[in-house]
């Protein structure tokens, strides 16, 4: 595969020259700052993951009476997908879910299995061979970015890994921006029920059905359901809105609300697009890699 890196920098480089030049600087504003939100969950829950011992996470995940390995080839039937499919395993893991895509989307499709941890995608890749499977390209992605190209990917999927977003705005926006129109996210993650949930879940997942729909929603996201045939884990499908959940009517933009200056939302836009092309242009650099077998 050609080294996405270089030939990303030249483009990032140039756009990024435009946008300084095309938009004010925004006063106060250090675009090398990392996500504005707050962490949602503090890094000791990926702790576990910073050298991992492939073979020790391999009995941890993939063992019978963990559900979502139980029920894996049910999970993967009910995506329903098609050959020639795109699709990305986000906080893949060992690669569970990743080799299965890979055999259901076949040799035309492909499937990025996105992690923060490099032995996890080397033990994947590895892997691929006893699959004989061709099409999964590793990437690198950091706490805040899946590393994706924009517009690459028919579906995301998330599983058991939400919890383990630290920075989940800035992940869902990064997920949206590597959808395609029409493309959707699933999203699988522990039941969390006060008084039910084992006290190990309770302290280890944040958050809830009803609060993570709430935070996907907030992202831009449109509710499609979910399947039911899980017990100890909720399985949610969402497809990417249409249109950025921030934009305002088009009546505003226009000018036709007095409440906002005119010119407001253009000037947004565009010091979003220096903060994102300085963010994207410090991100590629060291952190993102595609990795192929
Ligand atoms: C509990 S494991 C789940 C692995 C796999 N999805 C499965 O169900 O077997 C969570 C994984 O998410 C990864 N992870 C955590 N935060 C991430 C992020 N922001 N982007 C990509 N991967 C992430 C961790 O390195 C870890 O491998």
């Amino acid at each position: 595969m050609t080294p996405w890196p270089i030939r990303s920098l030249l483009g990032l480089v140039l756009t990024l020259a435009a946008n300084l030049c095309a938009c004010a600087a925004v006063p106060g504003k250090d675009p090398t700052a990392g996500p504005e939100e707050p962490p949602a969950v503090g890094p000791h829950i990926n702790a576990p993951f910073q050298a991992p011992d492939f073979g020790q996470w391999l009995g941890s995940f993939e063992h019978t009476g963990r559900e979502v390995f139980d029920e894996r080839f049910r999970i993967v039937a009910a995506l329903g997908l098609q050959p020639g499919a795109t699709v990305a395993d986000i906080g893949a893991g060992t690669g569970l879910f990743t080799l299965l895509f890979a055999r259901a989307v076949g040799p035309t499709g492909r499937v990025y299995a996105v992690e923060i941890a490099q032995t996890f995608l080397a033990g994947i890749l590895e892997r691929t061979k006893d699959y004989h499977v061709t099409n999964v390209v590793g990437v690198l992605g950091t706490r805040d970015d899946t590393g994706l190209e924009e517009a690459s990917i028919d579906l995301a999927f998330v599983c058991d890994t939400y919890h383990h977003f630290e920075y989940p705005k800035a992940m869902l926006a990064s997920i949206a921006r590597a959808l395609r129109p029409g493309g959707e996210l699933v999203v699988i993650d522990y039941r969390r029920t006060p008084g039910l949930s084992s006290p190990w879940v309770q302290g280890h997942v944040r958050a809830g059905q009803e609060q993570v729909t709430e935070e996907i929603v907030a992202a831009g996201f449109v509710p499609l359901g979910e399947e039911t045939f899980l017990r100890d884990n909720w399985f949610l499908r969402f497809r990417k809105a249409d249109v950025e959940p921030s934009d305002p009517p088009r009546a505003q933009e226009q000018g036709q609300d007095s409440s906002r200056p005119p010119g407001t939302t253009v000037q947004k836009r565009c010091n979003n697009l220096i903060l994102l092309s300085a963010r994207r242009l410090l991100d590629v650099l060291p952190k993102h890699k595609f990795i192929t077998n």
